[in-house]
């Protein structure tokens, strides 16, 4: 069964067509960083101005690069929430639209639970059940996945998600949007100097909190020079703190459950210091490490495609109302 994902929850359009057996035919990704940069950060009302304007282009693109006519296609996946209200809806008409035109299921796709099975997609993927950290711009979860919508929620940020802490230290160290890939060439070029707090890691428990460390990142800054060094050596000093404490309470995530599999997904999981500092730890502690390709760690149409996929091979489909979700708990989603 050939289903087209479509992805528009934030900043980037993504559309793709995955095959039940064939597995991912094709997905194209339009990313509006360059428009936001100007602003130093999304702005909402042009996220969906733009998707209005790449999105039926990208399924034309799609469509043609396959091959695929639109009768092949028998189902519609697309990012119901959480996300950007205005941004969803593009999204969610599109499919809907198209769905009802093309007479097939559409199917509402929690976008956590897209990151979340996006290493589905690669050539070795993590056999139930298993622990995923999911660090986004908004998110960040500690779940156990024992299957598709069987998730049991071990952790997550009291307050800024890992995201959102590597948006505002770029936006401190005077780096813009988007954050998290300029922290992290900026880090490389970082001494240890500064030792920052590893926050929530000296009492139990599997929560996050990420406020006290840009609190911290913003004195270490006003007390330096602010010299091109200070801020490289401060942008490690961050980044290497945000790693280990994921490190930590992943550890205790595998401990505390038992389990030996580890997924992590999501933008932040596209950051080079934090993989490696999972996978030295599953490695000390026997377990595998799963994770997207680069491109599949930030938005993309692929994961919803797939995620959708098993939704509709499920049996399950939205009826014909247009449905975007801008807050949703994955907790609520539906076992298969
Ligand atoms: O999953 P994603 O593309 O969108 C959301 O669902 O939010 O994640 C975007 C987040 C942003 O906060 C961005 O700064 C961060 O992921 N990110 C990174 C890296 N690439 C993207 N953070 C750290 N290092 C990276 N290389
Ligand atoms: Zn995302």
């Amino acid at each position: 069964m050939y289903v087209l994902g479509i992805e528009t929850s934030c900043d980037e359009t993504g559309v793709a067509i995955y095959h039940s057996e064939k597995g991912l035919i094709s997905d194209f990704l339009y990313s509006q960083v360059a428009m936001h940069s100007e602003y130093g950060g999304v702005v909402p009302e042009l996220a969906s101005r733009d998707h209005i304007r790449r999105v039926i282009p990208l399924i034309k693109q799609c469509l043609t690069h396959t091959n695929l006519s639109a009768p092949e296609i028998k189902g519609i996946a697309y990012t119901a929430g959480p996300g950007l209200m205005g941004a969803l809806l593009v999204g969610a008409t599109v499919a809907r639209s198209l769905a009802w035109t093309w007479q097939v299921p559409a199917i509402a796709v929690h976008h956590m639970e897209g990151h979340l099975l996006a290493p589905m997609l690669e050539e070795n993927p993590p056999a139930f059940p298993f622990v995923a950290l999911l660090v986004s711009g908004g998110h960040t979860l500690l779940v156990r996945v024992d299957g598709i919508g069987r998730y049991q929620i071990l952790g997550e940020s009291l307050d800024d998600a890992a995201g959102e802490a590597f948006d505002k230290t770029a936006k401190m160290l005077g780096l813009g949007y988007p954050g998290g890939p300029k922290v992290s060439a900026l880090a490389e070029l970082g001494q240890p100097r500064f030792k920052f707090p590893r926050p929530m890691t000296d009492r139990p428990g599997l929560d996050f909190s990420f406020s006290g460390l840009k609190t911290f990142t913003l004195n270490t800054l006003q007390n330096s020079e602010k010299t091109a060094q200070d801020k490289a050596d401060i942008a490690y000093a961050f980044q290497t703190a945000t790693a280990e404490t994921l490190a930590i309470k992943c550890r205790r995530a595998l401990q505390q459950t038992g389990l030996k599999r580890l997924v992590i997904a999501g933008g932040v999981s596209a950051n080079k210091q934090i993989r490696s500092a999972l996978l030295t730890m599953t490695e000390k502690e026997q377990a595998t490490l799963y994770f997207p390709r680069l491109k599949f760690c930030t938005d993309n149409g692929a994961m919803i495609a797939y995620a959708g996929c098993q939704r509709l091979l499920a049996g399950q489909h939205e009826n014909l109302e247009i449905y975007a979700k801008p807050r949703w708990p994955i907790g609520e989603l539906s076992a298969l």
